[in-house]
């Protein structure tokens, strides 16, 4: 996610900016830039890297005077890391200058309408359309402006934004991209987040979607998006900097959580247009998707987890062969690769040496290659012959959550535009799925709602010495993900079974009270399963379920059930692991892990 800061009073604005920003920058960013009134014109500094290189250019602020700025920390989702497409964004004039967090899902077709009324772009993102909109609605009140864009654009955005003509006040706009505003003692400030304004005050309000915000050295106000005036209530903030980054969670990695279904909508909603999946950047013909003979997913860790899914979804609704494989194996065992196959490489932060690896070795042997990538610009997103990107924004907790769910959801729209173009699937069908697809985001909130059960129960584990998770088909899939999750941040020893291969060994291990995570949402599965379940119980197991709502039957078998929401067959893997990715957090908290940084653990391995 991107970072924004705003300030306008009687102090220097510039060390102000520079400071609320690197008060952002655990969000993560590839490039910054401010935007300030200097009493005749708005100056624009923009550097890509480190918030350094933008202190060092402007010298901590003091080459950019005045009293009034706005400021970013860009994390890419659409034009690679750059200066040009670092904020602020300009209009041609240079008399308005923006600054977004989230994504303008149309901007393509405004910014096809806008060049057709003479408008030139200068940059590959999509906020500089909000710059050039803003000019072409314009005529003197750029409340009226700023109206006219909202109607127009579709999507998220926190804005901030500067008029040369209204050097008095700079304004702020959210629609599903938080932003707040701080009223300090000699000036007033907005944010994206609590961080950036601490410093100066704890008096805060938290703008709401379609609010605009209308600031001056000394007055704030407050309007809809009918230009009426509202009154709002401010907040005291009795967070340290801490919680504060943490938006008030006690870990990133909860906080990433609680963003999914957000990340779930960000990754899913700029794909579907009439009824239809639009994958942007992809860049792949029909004729090429017809052609593709078989497909190889290959990653590490959890994105190998939805490579796992993915074979499952695309086999059944695209019925197109999937092979996958551990990167750090694909990479060395001289596999057997052909033409008008296509190997997709999964990974959320598109460094990861193996999976790096295992892509030039595709493409050493002419094979079409496509990476599904969170990082804008990262080796595997620019080295892949095509890409999708996750727009996951910037993952912070080592143990994946909100970047391995938009994973899920890229493989999903991925599947059926292949199942569709390869006539696998009827328009009905694909309206079905694209209807379920997007039921998802609240599904999530609903599972995610109920952690105070799942806590309850976690803290019976925390001194666990194995945990078992089983599951068939697309069930074992998610019980990799689930014991991928306990024993990275718990240091609890896990294994994942396919539930019809316990008997072949490993059930030698079940003990009085071993804990057993059950998934159960394939119906047709449902009664193999339970018979793996009373398998279990019989030699002592614990069996928690994880399964559909209306499933029942189960109650017979299990010990202790979490009920999913329905969804359709091929999606349950997103639903199934928000109940997992808890259970496996409050027993790490349980047993006072460093949750966000496991031990042993990196974020992204660039080494072997
Ligand atoms: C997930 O919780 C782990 N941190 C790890 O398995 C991770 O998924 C794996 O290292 C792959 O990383 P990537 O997606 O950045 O390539």
């Amino acid at each position: 996610m991107c970072g924004i800061v705003g300030y306008i009073g009687e102090s220097q604005a510039a060390p102000i900016l520079l400071d609320g920003l690197s008060k952002l920058e655990y969000r993560g960013y590839d490039s910054a830039g401010i935007a300030v009134y200097d009493g005749d014109n708005i100056k624009v500094q923009k550097a890509i890297g480190r918030l350094k290189v933008l202190s060092e250019l402007t010298h901590d602020g003091a080459t950019m005077p005045g009293v009034s700025g706005i400021g970013h920390t860009r994390w890419a989702t659409h034009g690679a890391p750059s200066n040009i497409n670092a904020h602020p964004h300009f209009n041609q004039e240079e008399t308005i200058a923006v600054v977004h967090n989230g994504i303008i899902e149309n901007y393509l077709k405004l910014k096809k309408y806008l060049e057709n009324k003479n408008y030139h772009f200068v940059s590959d993102t999509d906020t500089e359309v909000v710059a050039h909109l803003l000019d072409y609605y314009y005529k003197g009140d750029p409340i009226e402006a700023i109206i006219k864009v909202m109607h127009r654009v579709e999507g998220s955005y926190g804005l901030g934004i500067i008029f040369k003509a209204h050097p008095e006040q700079i304004y702020a706009v959210r629609k599903d991209s938080p932003l707040i505003v701080g009223h300090g003692k000699d000036g007033n400030l907005i944010a994206s987040d609590v961080p950036a304004v601490l410093k100066y005050t704890r008096n805060v309000y938290f703008i709401q979607n379609e609010e605009i915000a209308v600031l001056s050295g000394e007055d704030i106000f407050f309007y809809n998006v009918d230009g009426e005036g509202i009154t709002k209530e401010s907040t005291t903030i009795d967070w340290d900097m801490n919680a504060a980054e943490k938006g008030g969670y006690e870990h990133f990695m909860l906080k990433e959580m609680y963003e999914q279904p957000q990340t779930v909508r960000d990754t899913l909603s700029p794909r579907i247009k009439d009824g239809a999946v639009y994958i942007e950047e992809l860049g792949m013909t029909d004729e090429e998707i017809r052609r593709i003979r078989k497909i190889h997913m290959v990653a590490c860790g959890s994105a190998y987890h939805t490579g796992v899914t993915a074979k499952y979804v695309f086999e059944g609704m695209a019925r197109i062969p999937v092979e996958v494989d551990l990167a750090s194996e694909f990479r060395y065992r001289n596999p057997i690769l052909q033409e008008d196959e296509l190997v997709i490489i999964i990974s959320q932060s598109g460094e990861t040496a193996d999976s790096l690896a295992a892509l030039r070795e595709a493409k050493g042997r002419g094979i079409q290659t496509l990476g599904i990538v969170n990082v804008v610009g990262s080796s595997i997103a620019r080295e892949a012959d095509k890409v999708m990107y996750t727009w996951a924004g910037p993952e912070i907790a080592v143990a994946t959550t909100k970047a391995y769910s938009a994973q899920l959801i890229a493989e999903y729209l991925l599947a059926i535009q292949f199942a569709k173009v390869r006539g696998e699937i009827t328009e009905a069908e694909m309206a079905s799925y694209l209807k379920d697809l997007q039921k998802l985001p609240e599904q999530i909130e609903m599972l995610l709602s109920n952690k105070e059960k799942i806590q309850h129960f976690a803290n019976r584990y925390i001194s666990a010495k194995d945990v078992f998770f089983v599951g068939r088909g697309l069930d074992y899939a998610i019980s990799m993900e689930g014991s991928l999750k306990l024993k990275e941040i718990s240091y609890i020893h896990s294994e994942a079974y396919a539930a019809g291969e316990l008997k072949h060994g490993t059930i030698s291990l079940i003990e009085e009270g071993t804990l057993v995570a059950a998934v159960l949402t394939q119906e047709e599965l449902y009664k193999k399963t339970i018979s793996n379940i009373v398998e279990l119980t019989s030699r002592g197991a614990f069996v928690l379920a994880v399964t559909n709502t209306g499933n029942l039957e189960i109650k017979k078998a299990a010990d202790y059930v979490i009920y999913i929401p329905q969804t359709n067959r091929w999606f349950t893997n997103s639903l199934a692991i928000i109940p997992l990715q808890l259970f496996s957090y409050y027993v790490s908290v349980g047993k006072g892990c460093d949750v966000d940084k496991p031990r042993n653990l990196a974020k992204s391995v660039t080494v072997e």
